[in-house]
């Protein structure tokens, strides 16, 4: 390992010398304020930050910085943050999944052409985790997350309230007529009570989760609540932890490899993930050049136990996961499923990590031996409808619909599926299988989180609270039913949801991991045959960019030219 004295630093190659250059960039660096001597080979430790008041779940990351920094300088480097665009989930139209790709070159290129050894990035809402970790492991420097954790828990009079989960059940029951408007606006105003990202397992607490089991955060740090003194705490000591990375040139490529990858995998299996984390893992998979595809996810899923008992799938909420042990505690429950030898930004292997780690509550994390469900939570379906697959969250699904045969209603798009939903006579009943085309990266365009087709109020009134739901759409991790997402190809590019037609019978098999339209294979080839694509919605800008390069969505949705 090197030593503090016989490596000379990356940002050195602007700062040391006496060309002209030189002189400049410290003069200009002095203009904030800083004496001379910081320039002596210290480690200058970038802070990636996604704080926008745009963005509430990242709205605290200043504070967070301010952390970070303080263990920066007490470890002996300089600290320096920097903005890039932040990607909030409840208010970006079309949809944050168009801009992932954006904010992970904005992270990349900021840290490549800056004078920075290391970095600390910031995260938190959906989108800005995977967007900094795709940027970092592009850019391979020393690189620790630190997310800025989950909101408290909501509340309502006495009951305790899960972000989109039970922000969607009550908003059902609000439609229905069953809330009135004032329960309606109590609601909104105790859903949310502080910054932090949403309070269940959805993408942002799955793909936060997820740094941690790759390696990339300090232990315990992912679950810890925003507003929780222990956050700032646990910032200080990655500032402080990342000044040593930098002498160790330990780089995201020699934590983020293929082993961890797979742990990645399987814990989001056991905690019951989002379904948006296969997207995102192909995609970092992608730029660090390790295969990762969606096979992989369905092996792993089928032996991994679901153990984590958290909504959308599960009872309790992120605070009350955080208290039981959190992250840790599965991992250790799980450990003869991880790769145990992985390394991690701790220096120290996932095992050393996991030492100490203990469940204070079983209700919230169960054993291995005595899981929620004996499988995973995302699966993997192939079929004629969806050649090149599909997922579906399986723990959020209703068990009647697992193996199901039903007739099919068809939207054409996003659109018409918003102006008949509530229509009352709405020819469907509770084996009706609703199916949306054109909500895929292209279609949409930029794959929003449109799959969980609400559920139509003509079956609400019948008391009827899920259908089989497919479309080439993503859902919110917050949201729940049987609902068969990211189908491959999308019907954008030609896919074969665009065969189908109200009335078609459609066979989903969870066990079997089928999804078949019932409809000679002629038939089918006949309708394909008469497909043209709509012209593109984008024809200039970043928009333009996304429609010329996005992958489907089993390749991860990065641009073609980003991965390696
Ligand atoms: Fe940001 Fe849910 S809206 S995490």
């Amino acid at each position: 390992m090197p030593t503090k004295t016989d490596r000379k630093l990356r940002s050195q190659e602007w700062y040391s010398g006496q060309a002209y250059e030189n002189y400049a960039r410290r003069a200009w660096l002095r203009a904030e304020g800083f004496p001379g001597d910081v320039f002596q080979n210290k480690p200058v430790i970038g802070i990636c930050n996604s704080w926008s008041e745009l963005n509430n779940c990242n709205a605290h990351l200043r504070i967070v910085a301010e952390a970070v920094k303080r263990g920066v300088w007490a470890a002996g480097g300089v600290p320096l943050e920097f903005p890039t665009i932040s990607l909030g989930e409840m208010f970006m139209k079309p949809t944050t999944m168009l801009y992932r790709n954006l904010m992970a070159m904005d992270v990349e290129e900021s840290i490549r052409a800056n004078p920075i050894d290391g970095v600390v990035l910031l995260c938190g809402c959906d989108k800005t985790t995977p967007a900094q970790l795709m940027g970092a492991a592009s850019a391979d420097i020393p690189a620790i997350v630190v997310p800025g954790g989950p909101m408290l828990s909501g509340q309502w009079k006495d009951r305790k309230l899960g972000s989109g989960t039970d922000g969607r059940k009550l908003f059902d029951l609000f439609r229905t007529g069953r809330l009135t408007e004032e329960e309606w606006s109590e609601i909104e105003g105790g859903l949310s009570r502080s910054a932090g990202h949403c309070t269940v397992m959805g993408t942002a607490s799955t793909m936060t989760s997820i740094a941690e089991a790759l390696g990339m955060t300090l232990t315990g740090c992912a679950n810890i609540p925003a507003a929780d003194s222990r956050r700032l705490a646990i910032a200080e000591l990655s500032g402080r932890r990342i000044v040593d990375l930098v002498w160790e040139d330990l780089r995201p490529s020699h934590i983020m490899t293929r082993q961890a990858l797979e742990n990645a995998v399987t814990v989001d299996m056991a905690i019951g993930g989002s379904t948006n984390a296969v997207v995102h893992l192909i995609a970092i998979a992608g730029r660090l050049g390790i295969p990762l595809d969606l096979p992989d996810f369905d092996t792993i899923s089928r032996r991994t136990p679901w153990i984590a008992n958290v909504k959308p799938s599960g009872e309790f909420l992120m605070e009350d996961f955080y208290y039981a042990g959190g992250l840790p505690a599965v991992m250790k429950e799980i450990l003869h499923l991880l790769h145990a030898d992985a390394m991690t930004v701790t220096g120290k292997t996932m095992r050393e990590n996991l030492e100490r780690a203990e469940c204070h509550r079983r209700e919230v994390i169960r054993t291995a031996a005595e899981p929620l469900h004996r499988e995973g939570g995302t699966v993997v379906l192939y079929g004629n409808l969806a050649p090149d697959g599909a997922v579906l969250k399986q723990t959020a699904a209703s068990a009647r619909l697992l193996q199901h045969r039903g007739r099919a209603y068809v939207f054409e798009n996003y659109a018409q599926m918003r102006a008949e939903i509530d229509r009352e006579d709405l020819p469907i009943d509770k084996d009706t299988v609703l199916v949306m085309k054109n909500c895929g990266p292209k279609g949409a365009p930029g794959f929003p989180e449109w799959g969980h087709i609400p559920m139509p109020k003509a079956l609400l009134d019948r008391n009827v609270d899920d259908v089989v739901r497919i479309s080439d759409a993503r859902m919110s991790g917050t949201s729940f039913g049987t609902v068969v997402l990211h189908v491959a190809p999308e019907a954008a590019v030609g896919g074969p949801l665009n065969a189908v037609r109200t009335g078609d019978e459609i066979e989903l098999d969870v066990a079997a991991r089928r999804l078949e339209l019932h409809v000679p294979a002629t038939e089918i080839a006949q309708r394909l045959s008469a497909f043209r694509p709509a012209p593109p919605q984008y024809t200039r800008g970043y928009g333009r960019l996304f429609l010329e390069h996005v992958t489907q969505a089993n390749l991860g949705c990065d641009f073609d030219f980003l991965s390696k």
